[in-house]
């Protein structure tokens, strides 16, 4: 229908970032962020922006700059930051260890979220996915952020050449159908571990998995001899797009494996299992795309040496944020916005007439932002309600969750090699279940048991601390959901006992009694992970979910940008686009 090819289009420019006159957005949001544009407009307005994760804390920032005038309400009065959290202090018995419960890593290809880091002078460094020989901790010399735009435009922030990750070692363990082997291993011999599922072939789950994007990605990319691929100029890019929502939208991953792959069961399964896909099937298959192509071994990635937390800590510096304000209620009329908030505990004075009074907070402003999870605007009362597709949006849109175990240890085992376990041990010394230690940093490990995926540090602690934190169960949807029914007492048992099968016995001594958890979906006020669409949803609702109501009510967030949900680069570009839309709305 044409209602439906208008949103494919509209989708594909936002997906894109690309303007209605194909300009690029993203170097228009680099330029924002640097200082070297401000959002300009007509006079000064009062804004009230609701939320101070990174697309609200962003977003009051550019306004700021441009001169207007910006309150930012945050309903949780113990931190701000979204979901960007840091564990560290007390929860750790080493109080020098930090790890995170939130975003985590950063891919190079990500230059919002690197240059708005760069800018604030939070430093970052190397994240290893795939684990690395050890080398001096680097922590420097990776400033430099290149962005060559389709028009020809080039931002770059430095001269030295950019950071390319060491080729990895591949030590980390692979553990599926009672089988376990090391992923260089895996690499070089995928037909056993593959046939334990029953699939019959030499690929490799990442190349299999490839191989059944390639029919999406020709929409917008043309396929190089050597397998890489090359984007598309501007104008066709955006034309496949569009047609690769208009013939695939109402398509699962899983459909589209069947359907557009042709692969069996066993195979769905097996790649499933090893390319974290099994519990998204039932998603959008182009969120898949996307993931794909942010996380996978030949990514080099980064993250913030201080923690992520870094990077929301500096944006909040000099913001008016009033925290414990959780927004129950938006009035606007007659051009201005009410905004009515609660702090945490609710209104405290209740009457004996049963009436409630006490601590309310109105705020009166010309234009408010909600740049809170769309999960959580489900709960605030619009008066005049909201227009139909915005109300649609907000009830339908599928939040996804997460979970993820994090473990304590004393020190870094997983970085020793065997010489240096007959030295710790001494005559307790037991050889390890699965081949002897090999060094290595970072990377993880792959298992079909429920902690799914477990990631090592890719650095020591500060301070010089001997142990660190392991990211001991990172899971998504089905997975997550059955980790938050667990007591956490269990959750860290289980998810210490799987570590202990893959490493030895000998590992235990190591653990502290200190194990946290993050669900995302618990979280009161995430309420979810992210927003990754079912089949259909970019369609149907995408149109709808950043759009803002009259000139008054603007949104933001990592939801409203659809190639980057459940990325920092989506809530900064979301508030990018916010500032300007408040600052020429007047
Ligand atoms: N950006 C996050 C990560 O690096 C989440 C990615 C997508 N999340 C999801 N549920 N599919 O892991």
């Amino acid at each position: 229908s044409d209602q439906r090819r208008a949103a494919a289009e509209l989708m594909a420019h936002r997906i894109l970032l690309a303007d209605d006159q194909q300009n690029d957005l993203t170097m228009r949001y680099l330029k924002l962020l640097t200082g070297q544009e401000k959002v300009r407009g007509g006079p000064a307005r009062d804004v009230v922006v609701v939320g101070a994760g990174v697309a609200g804390m962003v977003c009051a920032r550019l306004l700021l700059a441009a001169g207007h005038r910006v309150r930012v309400l945050e309903a949780n009065r113990s931190r701000v930051g979204g979901r960007i959290k840091t564990f560290r202090g007390d929860v750790f018995q080493d109080g020098r260890h930090q790890a995170e419960a939130g975003a985590m890593r950063i891919p190079s290809s990500h230059v919002l979220t690197l240059t708005l880091g760069d800018t604030l002078g939070v430093p970052r460094r190397p994240f290893h996915l795939v684990d690395v020989p050890p080398s001096p901790d680097r922590t420097s010399g990776d400033s430099k952020v290149t962005y060559g735009s389709w028009n020809g435009e080039i931002f770059s922030t430095g001269t030295e050449p950019p950071y390319t990750a060491p080729s990895g070692l591949g030590t980390r363990l692979i553990n599926v159908n009672g089988q376990v082997v090391s992923k260089a291993d895996y690499a070089k011999n995928p037909g056993p571990v593959n046939k334990t599922f029953g699939w019959d072939s030499n690929q490799t789950t990442t190349a299999a998995f490839n191989d059944a994007l390639a029919h999406a990605r020709s929409y917008t990319q043309i396929r190089n001899p050597d397998g890489s691929w090359t984007d598309k100029p501007i104008g066709d890019r955006l034309t496949g797009m569009a047609q690769l929502l208009y013939d695939l939208d109402n398509y699962s991953l899983l459909q589209y494996l069947v359907d557009i792959a042709g692969w069996d069961t066993p195979q769905i399964q097996a790649v499933g299992t090893l390319e974290n896909l099994t519990s998204r099937l039932s998603y959008g298959f182009l969120h898949s795309v996307f993931d794909a192509t942010d996380i996978n071994p030949s990514v080099t990635y980064f993250e913030f040496s201080d923690g992520t937390d870094a990077l929301t800590t500096a944006l909040a510096k000099g913001l008016p944020i009033e925290q414990d304000r959780a927004v129950i209620r938006v009035e606007s009329s007659g051009g201005k916005v009410t905004v009515i908030a609660e702090p945490e505990s609710g209104p405290e004075d209740e009457a004996c007439n049963g009436e409630i009074g006490g601590s309310q907070f109105r705020y009166e402003a010309d234009a408010v932002v909600l740049a809170m999870p769309y999960a959580a605007l489900r709960h605030v009362q619009f008066a005049p309600l909201l227009p139909y597709g915005k109300r649609r949006a907000i009830n339908e849109l599928t939040h996804d969750t997460a979970h993820k175990v994090l473990i304590e240890f004393t020190e870094r085992w997983w970085e020793w090699d065997e010489a240096t376990w007959r030295d710790k041990l001494g005559s307790d010394y037991r050889t390890a279940p699965h081949g002897p230690a090999v060094p290595a940093v970072g990377g993880g490990c792959i298992s079909d048991e429920a902690d799914r995926f477990v990631y090592f540090p890719s650095h020591p602690s500060p301070g010089g601390a001997p142990g660190g934190v392991v990211l001991a169960a990172y899971n998504w949807s089905a997975d997550a959901l059955r980790y938050d029914s667990l007591t956490p007492q269990d959750r860290h048992r289980e998810v210490l006992d799987h570590l202990v099968s893959l490493y030895g016995e000998r590992i235990r001594r190591y653990a502290t009694d200190r194990a946290v958890s993050q669900s995302w979906l618990r979280n009161r006020w995430a309420l979810g992970e992210a927003v990754i669409e079912t089949p259909g949803q970019l369609l149907s609702l995408g149109p709808h979910v950043a759009e803002p109501v009259g000139n008054a009510l603007y949104f933001a967030g990592d939801q409203c940008q659809p190639r980057y949900h459940a990325w920092i680069s989506g809530a900064i570009a979301s508030g990018c686009e916010a500032a300007l839309q408040v600052a020429n709305g007047a």
